[in-house]
């Protein structure tokens, strides 16, 4: 989608922004006059009040030399977001995206920064992921090709839309490793395509399996022995701070390119969604990409543990005994609570390296989070208040909303092993989103300012009707991150 800024309206379809007033219908910016009284009629026609996400189409109309001419409303004045102000023209681009309609207009936004959300959102709206649909029919493909959002500043809003589109590129960019099928995107190419953003200015190192197992990380490398692709550990920097040597953010992500469940083998019915359950490395690396797009001043290294979890001869069983590198035991009782084993180890590795000031993990967890929160929020644990608050205020402003469970002692105990340090997994049917937060914080150390979130409700969601979102994946994790960082943690 290219997107524009210009002075005045081009296009075949032309959107005119509109409010909801406490007298009726108010229009965001003046509109000729046989136009105006034209859409007059066309509201008094139906029930439009200039609600959120409310839109009038009219076709052909002869007082315009637009072939569409579009009303969307954008709620009350007062009370707009920049998310409300991504999510009306949002709206507009996924119903024109294969209307037959080449180009849109925008018009009414009241300010540059408007304007820079306006076109953020279209640009959200606009993917797709239709590399692999060779003979999509015609009339199924995106004609939509061009934006413009109208603005009197329009030097200012490219400027103000500069670090938005770094932004948009980095969601964009999780997007499609979450889509992609897991027999192309598996550890070994899932680490080359990384590897790739060393173009942008990020520092990226790669740990193989034997690199993994010298450094003692049996139990990532434990996932991942049942799978013919080597697994990966994979470390970008972005060393952007004014003082390169102070402690960074780091970023942790689970990366495991398919989810059978190992020999405890998942049931094959929904197997197929286990692709994207390296979402929570999509969003850390979305995230690295959004952030050395827009040259953030800040110091943050991702990390992602990046295998396949696979049932075969020499796939570990449960009962099998392993020692993570932070020197602990786990009894594995389950092969499919791999996410944990394969996060212990890389978030050892991200605090010995980097003695971080602050740690963030994501990861499509446990099934749990689903039956807790459906696909609304995020879980979110941590041993930091003051982190949970500036994730909560960081997913609010950026649709992507966290809500706090708790961690405690009674729920730890359940990971204790007759025969190992620990277990790695709970009580069957009991808090089991909890038990497995409870596992990897017993691997943060004693004063680490630390937050987990549980992602697996939201990294994708089947039927997904958010306008700034495809049906499935979603690049969660890109924008919470990219604004936790722009707004706590830059100079
Ligand atoms: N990747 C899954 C969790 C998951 C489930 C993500 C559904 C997205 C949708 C994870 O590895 C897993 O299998 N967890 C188990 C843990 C259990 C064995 C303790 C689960 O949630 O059932
Ligand atoms: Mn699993
Ligand atoms: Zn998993």
């Amino acid at each position: 989608m290219q997107i524009k800024f210009s002075a005045e309206p081009a296009g075949d379809a032309v959107a005119y922004l509109a409010y909801e007033g406490d007298k009726g219908v108010e229009f965001a910016s003046a509109l000729d006059k046989p136009a105006e009284a034209a859409i007059r009629r066309a509201i008094a026609a139906g029930p439009f009040k200039g609600g959120a996400g409310q839109v009038i189409e009219i076709l052909a109309p002869e007082w315009s030399d637009a072939s569409r001419v579009m009303i969307a409303g954008v709620g009350k004045k007062a009370a707009i977001s920049e998310l409300g102000w991504q999510k009306a023209a949002a709206g507009l681009v996924k119903r024109l995206l294969v209307s037959g309609a080449k180009s849109l207009s925008i018009v009414g936004a009241p300010d540059r920064g408007v304007a820079a959300n306006l076109a953020f959102g279209a640009r959200l709206a606009a993917y797709r992921f239709d590399q692999y649909r060779l003979t999509l029919k015609a009339e199924k493909k995106p004609t939509l090709a061009s934006v413009s959002v109208v603005t009197d500043s329009a030097a200012g809003a490219r400027s103000d839309y500069a670090p938005l589109s770094a932004k948009a590129e980095g969601i964009e960019l999780a997007r499609n490793l979450v889509s992609e099928p897991p027999n192309v995107l598996h550890p070994e190419s899932y680490a080359d395509r990384i590897e790739g953003l060393s173009e942008l200015g990020l520092e990226i190192e790669v740990l193989d399996v034997a690199a993994m197992t010298k450094l003692g990380m049996g139990s990532l490398v434990g996932v991942g022995q049942g799978s013919v692709r080597g697994s990966r550990l994979v470390v970008m920097k972005w060393m952007g701070g004014k003082d390169k040597k102070a402690a960074p953010v780091a970023l942790v992500g689970k990366g495991v390119t398919f989810d059978t469940g190992g020999i405890s083998l998942k049931p094959g019915p929904g197997m197929q969604d286990m692709k994207g359950d390296m979402g929570g490395s999509a969003a850390v690396v979305g995230a690295m990409m959004a952030l050395a797009k827009r040259k953030a001043k800040a110091n943050v290294v991702g990390l992602v543990g990046l295998v396949e979890n696979m049932p075969d001869g020499n796939a570990q069983r449960p009962g099998d005994i392993v020692r993570a590198a932070a020197g602990k035991t786990i009894e594995i009782q389950n092969t499919d609570a791999e996410g944990r084993l394969v996060l212990c180890d890389v978030l050892w590795y991200a605090q010995k390296k980097f003695n971080p000031k602050a740690m963030v993990d994501l990861a499509t967890l446990t099934g749990a989070i689903i039956v807790s929160l459906g696909n609304e929020y995020a879980g979110v644990f941590s041993n930091s208040d003051d982190l949970v608050a500036k994730l909560s205020a960081a997913g609010k402003a950026e649709g992507e909303p966290v809500w706090r469970l708790p961690l405690g002692p009674g729920y730890d105990k359940q990971i204790d092993s007759e025969v190992a340090d620990m277990r790695n997994i709970g009580n069957a049917g009991n808090a089991g989103s909890i038990t497995a937060a409870q596992f990897l914080q017993r691997f943060i150390d004693d004063g680490r300012v630390w937050a987990h979130l549980d992602i697996a409700g939201t990294a994708w969601k089947p039927g997904n009707d958010n306008p700034l979102e495809p049906t499935w994946a979603t690049g969660w994790g890109v924008r919470i991150l990219d604004r936790l960082i722009a707004d706590n943690y830059e100079d």
